[in-house]
């Protein structure tokens, strides 16, 4: 049989299959394919702020190329990146690590991905509060793990109820998730919540992953608090420069959590992809040591805008909760179509809008829009979404 005529297709695992594609690169990708046919659309889909990375982060990028830091580095990040991240949580978070209790990855996304990996076995659970980032459930069902989903209400704007989570926890829970500030929903969760939360994951045995990302996004009186300072044996705390920085494109995410954990999360790291990209890593050292000029110019514009989207979307008549952090609404579009997936389908064929359906985010009648771009971005997607009513 000659090569031209050998049929051949390699059948795909049960895990590939079974990984859903995340439905936000999948709106952005649509919305990005229309941009290049020449079609004017508005993105409100992407979950990136519209910033430019720092000037003093990349002039240090700048500085590692040139003093030739672009080398393998040791899997978990170099010690000064790890010392950096080490006073960062102390400082802002009052949380005490050691070096080796850190380690840092390609993005949150491989933290997050290596932690299920290496604490969850076939069949074992982990509690997740919805809405949540489309991310959770997949990787922890490509680790093995169950997602057991607990919901939370828009009428309540988001509020978790801590007991309902316990209600939740079975003989096979391993874990709890924690997001706050939280994509999609914007609600930052209070002291006492995480406190009990926490208390309940000392009192069975469970870890809480506590997904820090936004911590520098949040508005008004609202204070971050880190789980950890209620029991540092039984969390795991991840954030990142993604988000915090501008620096989505530089990759860079952390973990912190007890010492076996973090050293299995190193081994399944140094296995796979090894060190995170050594340049971005010296880039993370100068964003974590000091950014705070731009942490408050960012957080200042986000909460103009989100002031902005959140009284235009209701004034259109789609009832759309005040976040308390992050840089999302989720807007009731049912009076536009009952099916979110639908509602968000006529806004960027017909108002020319990209916005993420709430289905993978367990947000049904309602759809996702970031608000991490400019005020005249803003004005021009109400405007346009207007013309749907
Ligand atoms: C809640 C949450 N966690 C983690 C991430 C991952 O961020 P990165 O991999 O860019 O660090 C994101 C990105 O969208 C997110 O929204």
């Amino acid at each position: 049989m000659s090569l031209e005529t050998q049929a051949f297709s390699v059948a795909l695992s049960q895990k590939a299959q079974s990984l859903k594609p995340s439905s936000t690169l999948a709106v952005t990708a649509r919305a990005l394919e229309l941009k290049r046919q020449g079609v004017d659309v508005v993105s409100m889909a992407a979950g990136e702020p519209d910033f430019d990375t720092p000037q003093h982060i990349k002039d240090a990028a700048i500085a590692a190329m040139q003093s030739g830091k672009t080398k393998y580095t040791p899997v978990q990040g170099v010690p000064e990146l790890r010392e950096a991240i080490r006073a960062k949580l102390m400082r802002e978070n009052g949380l005490d690590y050691s070096l080796e209790q850190i380690s840092v990855s390609t993005g949150g996304k491989q933290a997050l991905f290596n932690a299920f990996l290496a604490f969850l076995d076939a069949g074992d659970e982990v509690i997740i509060p919805a809405p949540f980032w489309v991310s959770y459930p997949e990787m922890v069902a490509f680790a093995g793990g169950i997602p057991v989903f607990v919901d939370t209400l828009a009428s309540e704007n988001y509020a978790l109820d801590p007991e309902k989570l316990a209600a939740a926890v079975t003989p096979r829970t391993k874990a709890i998730l924690l997001n706050s500030p939280a994509n999609p929903t914007g609600v930052v969760y209070s002291e006492e919540v995480i406190r009990r939360v926490v208390e309940i994951a000392v009192q069975h045995n469970l870890l809480v992953v506590t997904d820090e990302m936004y911590e520098h996004i949040i508005y008004d009186q609202n204070k971050h608090v880190s789980a950890a300072k209620f029991g540092m044996d039984n969390v795991l705390t991840i954030n990142g420069a993604s988000k915090a920085y501008a620096m989505t494109g530089w990759r860079i995410g952390y973990a912190a959590g007890p010492l076996h954990l973090v050293k299995a999360m190193n081994a399944i790291q140094g296995q796979s992809t090894s060190n995170p990209n050594s340049i971005a890593q010296w880039a993370a050292v100068a964003a974590i040591t000091d950014s705070y000029d731009y942490i408050a110019m960012a957080r200042g514009k986000f909460q103009e805008r989100r002031d902005r989207i959140v009284a235009g979307l209701n004034a259109l008549g789609l009832p759309t909760p005040l976040p308390d952090g992050a840089f999302y609404v989720m807007a009731d579009t049912t009076s536009i179509h009952p099916d979110e997936f639908e509602a968000a389908r006529v806004i960027l064929d017909q108002a020319k809008v990209a916005v993420v359906p709430g289905t993978d985010f367990h947000a049904p009648g309602r759809v996702r829009l970031s608000y991490a771009t400019s005020m005249e971005q803003i004005e021009k997607a109400l405007e346009r979404i207007g013309t749907l009513r």
